[in-house]
């Protein structure tokens, strides 16, 4: 269909439909900072470009869907975590964030440690050269192998996360003749999504080990007493995409007192503690995350505080940050292929990927941005529901946004802070093919995660 002769659809209906947005932006072209990856920007053309490239000759050269990945942006993130926690303080990366050998290299080469939580995970970390004791294991179910696996590598802890978990990782470091370093899992009764939180004595979930009515204090009894153990420290991880710290203290506070409880129980004073990720990113504009030295200064002064209160010596703090360090460093290009306007509703824009390269508007009602990145328009806005090619109505990516009249098909748009749980919970729903991740740096692409091929899906199929 050309552009003139595209119907004009509901642009502005006097009395919009219910739905998340609020009114259009003043200016549809413009790219707002915080959503959008560091070195993005506009050509003179109008063209978005990242890294130096722009998007038409990314499409070109890769294809579409794509997730594209600004190199920089990410090395420049995952550094003001390293420097703002500085070195008394240890950053893991979460891994389950989005994992590839080349993010293992720049985290390696930034100075950060490595939080994984598979045996898929842990085999791309050590396959790219991360040192082992720089590397903590995670996980609910961790299978024998997968510990077993670890231990042998020589990962600088394991996160106990039950009580079975305890005696079984401590045989298998005792039958290898290892002492492995771990850490236990609490939940010490906050719960955190983005604005608020919620702080109750018990948790109704699977991981960690409830501190309320003594579970956690008889976890720590049982591992001081195993031989294939070394106990340095509590982990507590209260949630994701959060941006109110009042919940971080509150667990800082009571990882604190379990701490003190050790102490007076057991002479031990435990060196660390573990205070997890879930700092939150601006998905849309109406987001204010934190900023790493904030966030550092906020954690170190609420544990120092809390220690000195209970006089115990102060223990090195980690932290797992993973959206916060890749969600804001990539965005989705699609390519537009159909345009419906539906009379007094919306218009739904259909791309070329949807639902299976980003599970997160379907499953978490999420909110994203978008926009039209391979030219600039002056049409005026037009209430759009950016929706995938799958078989299914919910198979939405954008659900309420202001795309320019003027979209037509062949207009390459793009979604933002897609870096963080799109491409590492992608699927093959349909049997449609996951995108490369293509990341851009000094002006060139290159490709670090290839695009999946209908030969790789076959090769799977072997009935
Ligand atoms: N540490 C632990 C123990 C975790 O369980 C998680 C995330 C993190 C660190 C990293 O959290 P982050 O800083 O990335 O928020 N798929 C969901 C998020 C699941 C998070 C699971 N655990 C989403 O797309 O929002």
């Amino acid at each position: 269909m050309s552009r003139s002769a595209h119907p004009a659809g509901p642009r502005h209906a006097d009395v919009l439909p219910e739905g998340h947005y609020s009114a259009p932006p003043a200016d549809l072209n413009a790219l707002d900072a915080k959503v959008w990856a560091q070195t993005v920007t506009r050509d003179e053309h109008g063209v978005v470009t990242v890294g130096g490239v722009d998007v038409k000759a990314l499409a070109e050269e890769h294809g579409t869907p794509a997730y594209v990945l600004d190199e920089s942006d990410f090395r420049a993130r995952a550094r003001a975590w390293r420097t703002a926690f500085g070195t008394d303080a240890d950053v893991f990366y979460a891994g389950k964030a989005f994992l590839s050998r080349a993010v293992v290299r720049w985290l390696h080469e930034e100075g950060l440690n490595l939080d994984v939580c598979s045996g898929g995970e842990l085999a791309t970390a050590l396959s790219a050269g991360m040192p082992a004791d720089r590397i903590a294991l995670h996980g609910n179910n961790k299978s024998t192998q997968e510990i077993e696996r670890a231990i042998r590598a020589g990962v600088g802890r394991i996160v106990l996360d039950s009580f079975q978990e305890i005696v079984r990782v401590a045989h298998i470091a005792q039958s290898l003749g290892k002492r492995q370093r771990v850490q236990i899992r609490i939940t010490v009764g906050v719960e955190a999504h983005t604005h608020e939180f919620i702080a109750t004595a018990h948790e109704d979930q699977k991981f960690g080990i409830p501190l309320a009515g003594g579970q956690a204090a008889e976890a720590v009894r049982r591992a001081l007493k195993l031989d294939g153990l070394e106990l340095i420290g509590i982990h507590s991880h209260i949630g994701s995409q959060i941006f109110d710290m009042s919940g971080f203290e509150v667990a800082a506070h009571r990882v604190v007192g379990l701490l003190k409880a050790i102490r007076d129980e057991h002479g031990v004073e435990l060196p660390e503690i573990d205070l997890g990720g879930g700092l939150g990113i601006a998905y849309t504009s109406a987001d204010d995350p934190r900023e790493p030295h904030e966030i550092a200064k906020a954690l170190t002064e609420i544990v120092t505080r809390e220690c000195e209160a209970a006089r115990l010596r102060t223990p090195r703090i980690s932290v797992e940050p993973g959206r916060a360090i890749v969600g804001p460093t990539a965005f989705t290009l699609y390519e537009v292929g159909t345009v419906k306007p539906l009379d007094g509703l919306r218009t739904y824009v259909s791309v070329d990927g949807g639902m299976s390269d980003n599970i997160r508007t379907a499953l978490y009602d999420a909110e994203y941005s978008v926009a039209l990145v391979s030219r600039t328009s002056e049409a005026a806005p037009m209430l759009s529901r950016v929706v995938g090619k799958h078989c299914e109505s919910g198979d939405i990516v954008v659900k309420d946004a202001f795309l320019p009249g003027d979209l037509a098909p062949g207009d390459l748009i793009a979604v933002p802070a897609t870096g963080a749980y799109c491409r590492s919970m992608a699927s093959n729903y349909n049997h449609v093919p996951r995108p490369p991740v293509v990341v851009v740096a000094d002006g060139a692409s290159r490709v670090i995660v290839r695009r999946e091929t209908e030969e790789d899906l076959l090769r799977l199929d072997v009935g």
